[in-house]
């Protein structure tokens, strides 16, 4: 065995004693369970008029945009695009990026520096802690939703510019963060507050910092995904034209990166539109969730997730095992993946799952979680 085989043995054997090994588990085009895991929340990565949209633009531009953005990589579609989104966002501009993990790496990385301060809330998303890595930046993680630990540490600022990091909705346990208060520190402070709308965009419609009156202002930015309620892949950074214009010439995430593929723009774009003109997809999912959480015992979240707890690691394999034997997919998220330290189901409400299978999937989950509680 050469060093490197016996490393990677090691690591996989010591993944095995922990319980901790992941593999991959091709799923069929057509699903044999209710898919209760994924994040396609408004079934508009199924919408018709938008796989022909991707079908449509990859016949007009290729399949792929050919190269970085800042040679031949953008394309008319990509402007249509961060027009689009940046009008349905409130934004007055937007860059659009080939993942949402790049639009937070970029984001992060080509406004802070050794010279900056970034505070970040506990809990955000693994792209946006190697943003912060990757930025050189000094960084004060602060206890999730603790505005008084964000005050205290933008006051430590001193003449550093600031960035302060949260989700709107976070990813896994669904709670809404404190924006407003955020917001007013940010101002306060003379700092910058990154709003991550991975969870927000299309299940609160444009998104919870338009819906809390957030858009435009000046100490705020937001950073998005296509590849969640729009069905597509793909992420982006929208606020004020400058900060657009500095991310296009500083930003590495973006200058080395292949532009968005046609097709992926495309279909963000036609689900952008299914998004405008069909406001009621959001509020299945709000009533969807409301009903779920009633049928549960738990509190409703802000978003298309619902975390429930469950006792062990264990428990909480057993009990999506279980769902899965009855043919409901939901997902199951154990140490180290939660950044409380507490297993969870974490079922995603989807207003793409046809009523009958999603009163059905219900059924099934008020037994399980009966079951493994
Ligand atoms: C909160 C959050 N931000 C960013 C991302 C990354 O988005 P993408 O999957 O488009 O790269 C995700 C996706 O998992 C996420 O949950």
């Amino acid at each position: 065995m050469t060093r490197w085989q016996k490393w990677l043995a090691a690591e996989s054997a010591s993944r095995d004693a922990a319980g901790l090994q992941r593999t991959l588990r091709p799923r069929a085009a057509e699903g044999a369970t209710v898919d209760l895991a994924g994040n396609d929340y408004l079934g508009l990565s199924r919408d018709p008029a938008v796989i022909e949209a991707a079908a449509t633009a990859a016949r007009r531009w290729g399949a792929g945009a050919g190269a970085s953005r800042l040679v031949t990589g953008t394309l008319e579609l990509h402007a249509q695009l961060e027009r689009e989104l940046a009008a349905y966002v409130g934004q007055p501009a937007a860059l659009v990026f080939s993942t949402g993990y790049h639009a937070n790496l970029a984001v992060v990385a080509a406004l802070g520096g050794r010279d900056a301060l970034v505070v970040s809330d506990a809990h955000v998303h693994a792209s946006l802690v190697d943003a912060v890595r990757l930025s050189r930046s000094p960084v004060e993680v602060v206890p999730h939703h603790d505005v008084a630990a964000v005050e205290a540490a933008l006051a430590a600022a001193g003449d550093r510019r600031a960035l302060v990091l949260a989700e709107s909705v976070y990813s896994v346990l669904g709670d809404a963060a404190p924006l407003v208060e955020l917001a007013a520190l940010c101002e306060r402070h003379d700092a910058l507050l990154v709003v991550d709308e991975a969870h927000g965009l299309g299940v609160r419609g444009p998104g919870l910092v338009h819906e809390l009156g957030l858009a435009g202002h000046p100490h705020v930015v937001v950073t998005a995904t296509l590849s969640k309620a729009l069905g597509s892949q793909g992420g982006a950074v929208l606020g004020p034209q400058p900060l657009v214009d500095h991310l296009v010439n500083r930003a590495r995430p973006f200058i080395f990166d292949t532009g968005l593929a046609p097709a992926s723009a495309g279909a963000a774009l036609e689900a952008l539109r299914q998004l405008r003109s069909r406001p009621e997809l959001s509020g299945v999912v709000r009533s969807r969730m409301q009903d779920l959480a009633a049928a549960l015992g738990v509190s409703p979240s802000a978003g298309a997730v619902l975390s429930v707890p469950v006792s062990s690691p264990r428990v909480a394999l057993a009990a999506q095992a279980a769902a899965l034997a009855q043919g409901v997919t939901v997902g199951c998220f154990r140490p180290p993946s939660v950044p409380d330290g507490v297993s969870r189901l974490r079922i995603t409400v989807s207003a793409g799952v046809p009523e009958a299978d999603w009163l059905r999937a219900v059924d099934v989950l008020v037994a399980v979680v009966k079951e493994h509680s």
